[in-house]
């Protein structure tokens, strides 16, 4: 049935009258004779009165002599002009496409879907498709592959046509994004952006830049700081050793400048658990590959601090494969086994050194085979010896990356799977350090439902994403596992690839990431939202105010870090959008409104789909700015690929 919503049925009858006494007037433009190039496709090019494959068009074996041979995922902007009253088109699949694939075909008028034609198969019949095109200026052909990838999708609309009383349709360009910066600038006044829970092991030494935006000199205080932990009040970094009692100690930091001041409470949960709320920082894989230098880690320590990430919460800066000695560049290790460093790492003690004097935390990177992913060396038989040089060197976080370690397990087994984590988890828990331990294992048997046992904070849950088809499968496909992240057990969908970042594919230099701006909020949104770890992996010598603005938003970092430490879900999912919520512990709830289409369109979000009663404040997390009170329900305008993230308060009516 053809939707037309914001008519009532008198307006209908009105209009379809007028579009019946216009007909001598009306002439017909065919779709084909718009300009085509300006079509996108999922494969191949747009044909004028032919298929995608240059055949004749023919649906369920009728021939259509006119209409346009497309292929999913498809989009065609066109604007009206005011001078059309109808569009009609015959859809289906192509017969080319042997009686496989599967697409639906929709309209859009000003964003609002006037045509749905549910799923259509190969050789299906056609179907008409009629919409009333009065009074709307941008009309939007598109295809969609129906949800199972775009093989044999190809689309035809056939008999396709415009009655036109007035100016012709033309055929125009999407819409191209300007880089638009939601995030408002911090306030000059002091504003404390720490997690309200921290968690750390009895006794180990203790480093914590306290982060806070406004401007500087500015001057802490931490009310109840434990006494093995000293507070420097000018650059407010707190060092020392946790106390040795099992315990919460809460601590209330407190930052004060000319222009005001801020207190927040930290509690600090000495016990066995580490990142108590999902770790934040900078990996050096998708932008140094292994050419990654000493020199690359001291400079993007440096941009943490001076770039203001750190003021946010980004603390850990960590090196990836390529530190190690590289096959063949013997010897791999001294006279007491202790692995070496190869010649771009000249004193590993002094580069963690520099980066703990700004206050931040290090991590290094390894594997439990015999060679790392990109050749260097393993940690395999050496494991107890290099751990513990991690943490003389005073690491903060490891990475463990499976790679070499295939060819030692004996098979696929659960218990294989888990045997070298169980070995790394159990030797960091008797050091004296607090190590955070990464796996990188892409996901194998299941590992959401294992990691934290063998001693694991978070666990990669798919391949690369850099290698990947992107950010939005990657995350997709990490959404699934909410019921397994924790505080302290995080499912990781790798780094945010946002600003300059080298291709995986080639190890490259680093260029400009090709993700529109609005994907680019959809990556941080979603990772936010899933309670991912939040590594930013691109250039930290290139950050841009756009990628700055995208990667530090209080709010939406304040969701990421909610104490109460849940996985967001994914509670709807149409072919256009879906919807990801997260509970917070304050009693309110997340919700990220996310459009999967390369089209802008409005949703609406009940209240009633995220299991809320009762009339809700409404914050718009990004641009930090109250949106009202609503009963039932949220509609918004989500633009090309958009997205929103609302905080949910319920609040009592007047
Ligand atoms: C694997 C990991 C990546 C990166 C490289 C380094 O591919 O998944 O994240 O660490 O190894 O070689």
């Amino acid at each position: 049935m053809m939707e037309r919503r914001g008519f009532t049925r008198l307006n209908y009858i009105v209009m379809s009258c007028l579009v019946c006494a216009l007909p001598s007037f009306a002439e017909t433009i065919w779709l084909s004779e718009l300009d085509l190039s300006k079509m996108k496709t999922g494969y191949g090019q747009a044909q004028a009165n032919q298929s995608i494959t240059k055949n004749p068009l023919m649906i369920a074996s009728q021939r259509f002599e006119k209409g346009v041979g497309s292929h999913a995922d498809s989009i065609f902007y066109i604007n009206l002009n005011g001078g059309s009253t109808r569009f009609s088109a015959r859809v289906g699949v192509d017969d080319q496409a042997q009686s496989k694939g599967s697409v639906t075909f929709r309209i859009y008028g000003d964003g609002k879907l006037l045509f749905d034609s549910g799923i259509r198969k190969g050789g299906q019949p056609d179907k008409s498709a009629e919409v009333s095109t009065i009074g709307i200026s941008t009309l939007v052909l598109a295809v969609t592959s129906a949800g199972d990838g775009i093989e044999f999708d190809h689309a035809d609309w056939a008999d396709a046509r415009f009655e036109v009383t007035g100016s012709k349709p033309q055929a125009i360009d999407p819409p191209v994004q300007k880089k638009e910066i939601w995030t408002p600038a911090p306030g000059t006044a002091p504003r404390l952006n720490n997690p309200c829970v921290f968690g750390s092991q009895p006794g180990n030494p203790f480093i914590y830049r306290i982060p806070a935006t406004g401007k500087r000199p500015m001057r802490f205080d931490a009310e109840k700081l434990p006494e093995s932990l000293k507070l420097d009040p000018v650059t407010g970094i707190i060092t020392g050793n946790s106390p040795q009692k099992h315990g919460e100690y809460p601590i209330l930091l407190k930052a004060q400048n000319a222009n005001g001041q801020d207190q927040r409470e930290f509690r600090l949960i000495v016990g066995d658990k580490l990142a108590l709320t999902p770790p934040m920082g900078w990996n050096s894989w998708y932008i140094h590959y292994d050419r990654v230098t000493d020199e690359n880690m001291r400079q993007a320590a440096d941009a943490m601090v001076e770039s203001g990430m750190a003021d946010f919460g980004y603390m850990y800066v960590n090196i990836d494969d390529g530190w190690p000695k590289k096959r063949q560049d013997e010897p791999y290790r001294d006279k007491d086994g202790a692995v070496l460093c190869n010649a771009k790492f000249p004193d590993m003690k002094a580069m963690t050194d520099y980066i703990h004097g700004k206050g931040l935390r290090a991590g290094t990177y390894i594997s439990p085979g015999p060679w790392t992913c990109a050749g260097y060396v393993g940690s395999y038989q050496h494991e107890e010896m290099d751990a513990r040089t991690f943490a003389e060197w005073g690491f903060d976080f490891l990475k463990y990356d499976w790679c070499s370690y295939s060819g030692i397990a004996k098979d696929n087994s659960l218990a294989e799977l888990m045997k070298p984590y169980q070995v790394m988890g159990d030797i960091l828990k008797g050091l004296d350090r607090d190590i955070v331990l990464n796996l990188c294992q892409y996901g194998m048997g299941e590992v959401w439902k294992w990691g934290g046992k063998v001693g694991g904070h978070c666990w990669r849950t798919t391949g690369d994403l850099g290698l990947s088809p992107g950010f939005m499968q990657i995350g997709r496909s990490n959404a699934q596992h909410y019921e397994y992240a924790r505080p302290g057990q995080w499912n990781d969908p790798d780094y945010i690839l946002i600003g300059w970042v080298g291709d995986a594919h080639t190890m490259g230099e680093g260029a400009p990431v090709k993700l529109s701006p609005n994907q680019q909020y959809q990556y941080m949104s979603m990772w936010s939202l899933m309670a991912s770890p939040l590594f930013f992996s691109g250039d930290m010598t290139r950050l841009d105010d756009f990628t700055l603005n995208v990667l530090c938003n209080s709010e939406i970092i304040a969701v990421n870090q909610d104490p109460l430490g849940q996985q967001g879900k994914i509670v709807t999912e149409t072919d256009d959008y879906f919807v990801l919520v997260k509970p917070l512990a304050d009693g309110s709830v997340a919700a990220g409104l996310f459009n999967k289409l390369d089209l802008a369109f409005s949703v609406e979000l009940r209240w009633q789909e995220l299991g809320l009663k009762g009339p809700q404040s409404v914050r718009d997390c990004w641009r930090q700015r109250d949106l009202g009170t609503h009963d039932e329900r949220f509609e918004t305008m989500l633009p090309e690929y958009g997205v929103m993230v609302l905080r949910l308060s319920s609040s009592k009516q007047d």
